[in-house]
């Protein structure tokens, strides 16, 4: 098959005519570098559909423009791509299992502690808010001590969302009813209904922008706990495996790491790490 054959052909010409592939090999081979996203040639409609509104924000004619303009360096630009590009989908109390184990292990393992965990890639921060909740309510009932919750992601706009924690009325349907009696504000305009997390469980999170394709990654302290669900799904096995090992150091030992249901870390060369329960890996001690 030819290369230009592999591509897909996009369904709509957009405004700005269509995403040549050999400006889509260049920004996906960039963004492949600096942020470990994988973008097949099939990605290439998406890709151009997801960048129309960067080039009409900028006010430009074409995606060769766009594709000269970010690759000449334009920092600022750059995480505004990324941005448009990166998927977010995310929901409150995603992958109930998950939930189900923390319930049962945390009271076992941790009873008394203080706890740290990381969800790396929390997108608009209904990941972060769900543990919070989970870990408040052990909180009130002194099985755990303190806790805190940071979020990361590569995203500065999700970021913004995650740090104001007001989200549409609907999102709460995920969430259990005694929390959202105990942890939900709900906006007082019924025609704009909103809930915003409350701030006793706002003030136990922190939300910083973070790369994870560096595979290195500067945090003070280690974690109890480690989310990285629904991300890893976006790179390829070697940034799979840089990311996972970037996050191993991070991660205190006995303490688990959590990925995304769809998302088994087979194939990878990683030491030091055993599989629980349905995609939740503990750190245990290795030696050569
Ligand atoms: C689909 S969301 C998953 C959100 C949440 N963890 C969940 O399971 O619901 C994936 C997130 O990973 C982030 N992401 C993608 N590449 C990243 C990178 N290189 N560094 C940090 N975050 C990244 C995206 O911006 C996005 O918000």
């Amino acid at each position: 098959m030819t290369s230009a054959k592999k591509h897909s052909t996009p369904k709509f010409t957009s405004p700005f005519g269509n995403l040549k592939p050999a400006d889509f090999n260049r920004l996906s081979q960039f963004i492949y570098t600096e942020f470990g996203i994988h973008l097949p040639e099939k990605k290439l409609y998406l890709v151009q559909n997801r960048l129309t509104k960067r080039l009409r924000e900028l006010n430009m004619e074409s995606y060769t423009e766009y594709a000269d303009y970010v690759l000449q360096g334009n920092k600022e630009e750059v995480l505004k791509m990324i941005e448009v590009i990166s998927t977010n989908k995310t929901d409150f109390f995603r992958e109930q299992r998950h939930f189900d184990f923390l319930s049962e292990v945390i009271p076992e393992k941790w009873k008394g502690e203080n706890l740290k965990l990381w969800s790396a890639g929390c997108s608009s921060g209904q990941e972060v808010y769900s543990l919070a909740m989970l870990l408040e309510n052990f909180r009130e009932r002194n099985i755990i001590g303190d806790y805190q919750v940071c979020g990361t992601d590569v995203s500065a706009r999700v970021l913004e969302q995650a740090q104001l924690a007001v989200y549409p009325y609907k999102y709460a349907e995920d969430i259990p009813e005694p929390y959202r009696k105990k942890y939900l504000l709900k906006s007082k305009d019924q025609t704009h209904s909103k809930i915003r997390i409350a701030p006793n469980i706002r003030k136990k999170t922190c939300f910083t922008w973070m790369n994870l394709a560096t595979g290195m990654y500067n945090f003070p302290e280690d974690f109890h706990m480690i989310f990285c669900r629904n991300t890893l799904i976006y790179f390829d096995l070697t940034v799979q495996q840089k990311v996972v090992n970037g996050l191993l150091e991070h991660l205190l030992p006995g303490g688990y790491l959590f990925v995304g249901h769809s998302e088994a870390l087979i194939n990878m060369n990683i030491k030091g790490l055993k599989l629980i329960s349905p995609s939740v890996y503990q750190k245990i001690e290795y030696h050569e």
